[in-house]
């Protein structure tokens, strides 16, 4: 049995919807973020939080959890900044409140969400695992200290991990289901869909003065589904002892534009934008692309689908407006 802590998530939800075609699954989360309707059926749910000892003694107790994969996180660059206690709190101390618990329970597995935003401003084109890490913000800093914990608790206690560094996570389930439902938004694919949809007034393009091909931020964006197959992977490669202590890039490899991304979702919507050129905003580095070869050569994943594939899906959801 696996416990998937923050399965009700974005990204927790759709890693939820494929592992249970695979083994049973325990979801832990406390809703503040994610949705209960969000987490497939064939899942247990427990409503709790991963910073309440009690909360996960009751899980570690009642069900024979092999190995735990931990979505549960903050995850906005902006708000980090003014609000660095909450990313501390809930990125760093509950997560090593996971750990400890799982320690205690002999429980050795884990499997980490992290970000590119731990390579801060890179100085390469192309990111890979071998790219020093230099964190701009608190966000990326609570996710780098996890990273350095895991490396430790790895020596200390024998606890075997792989932590994945996402780039840009986007796209919706092929079924519509379940998608990408923040509260407030702040991503660029949803918000331009929102505005094609009518739900907003326009799209503000956050600079355009960087030093790119038209000006505007470059980001790989990766599918959800691609990320969730990954992490599957990932769990397989720990399982079976194959890998103990690993960290993984996850992207397409691929880079696109602000504009680029706005031009795609007109392409694939046929609907037309009405955008603005804005300021930019404060913590976007210019360009994050990633190298996936580690992981490609070493477990066989890579990204299956590209970006207009992640916008068609994501469109498909955002007209259906579920959970
Ligand atoms: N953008 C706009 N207008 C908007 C929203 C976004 O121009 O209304 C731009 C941003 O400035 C950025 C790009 O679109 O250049 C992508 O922005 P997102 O907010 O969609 O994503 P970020 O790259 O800021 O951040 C995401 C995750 C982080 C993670 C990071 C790693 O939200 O958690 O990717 O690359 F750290």
């Amino acid at each position: 049995m696996i416990l998937v802590v923050g399965g009700a998530g974005y990204i927790g939800s759709h890693l939820v919807k494929e592992l249970v075609e695979k083994d049973e699954v325990v979801v832990l989360d406390n809703l503040s973020t994610g949705h209960r309707e969000a987490v497939d059926d064939q899942a247990i749910f427990v409503k709790g939080d991963l910073g309440n000892e009690e909360d996960l003694d009751m899980i570690f107790h009642s069900y024979p959890i092999k190995a735990v994969m931990h979505f549960a996180a903050n995850s906005l660059v902006g708000e980090s900044v003014v609000d660095p206690m909450k990313y501390y709190q809930n990125n760093v101390a509950s997560t090593l409140t996971l750990l400890k618990v799982m320690m205690k329970h002999n429980v050795k597995n884990f499997i980490f969400s992290s970000t590119a935003a731990t390579y801060g401003i890179p100085n390469v084109n192309i990111i890979d695992e071998a790219t020093p890490t230099a964190p701009i913000n608190p966000y990326g800093h609570s996710k780098l200290m996890i990273e350095q914990i895991l490396a430790d608790f790895s020596k200390a206690y024998d606890l075997h991990y792989v932590v994945l560094r996402y780039f840009n996570a986007a796209g919706a389930h092929e079924s519509a289901v379940i998608g990408e439902s923040h509260d407030p938004e702040t991503h660029l694919i949803p918000i331009i869909l929102q505005q094609l949809l009518g739900q907003r007034e326009k799209i503000s393009v956050f600079g355009s003065d960087y030093d790119t091909e038209d000006g505007t931020c470059i980001r790989d964006y990766i599918h959800v589904t691609d990320l969730a197959s990954a992490h599957i992977l990932a769990l397989e490669a720990l399982l079976s002892e194959k890998k103990s202590a690993e960290i993984y890039n996850l992207g397409n490899g691929l880079g696109y534009s602000v504009k680029e991304v706005i031009e795609t979702c007109e392409r694939v919507t046929g609907v037309k934008s009405n955008v603005e050129m804005a300021d930019r905003r404060a913590g976007d580095p210019a360009r994050l692309v990633a190298s996936s070869d580690k992981i490609y050569n070493e477990l066989g994943w890579k990204a299956e689908r590209n970006l207009e594939r992640i916008i068609a899906d994501a469109w498909n959801w955002h007209q259906e407006q579920r959970y």
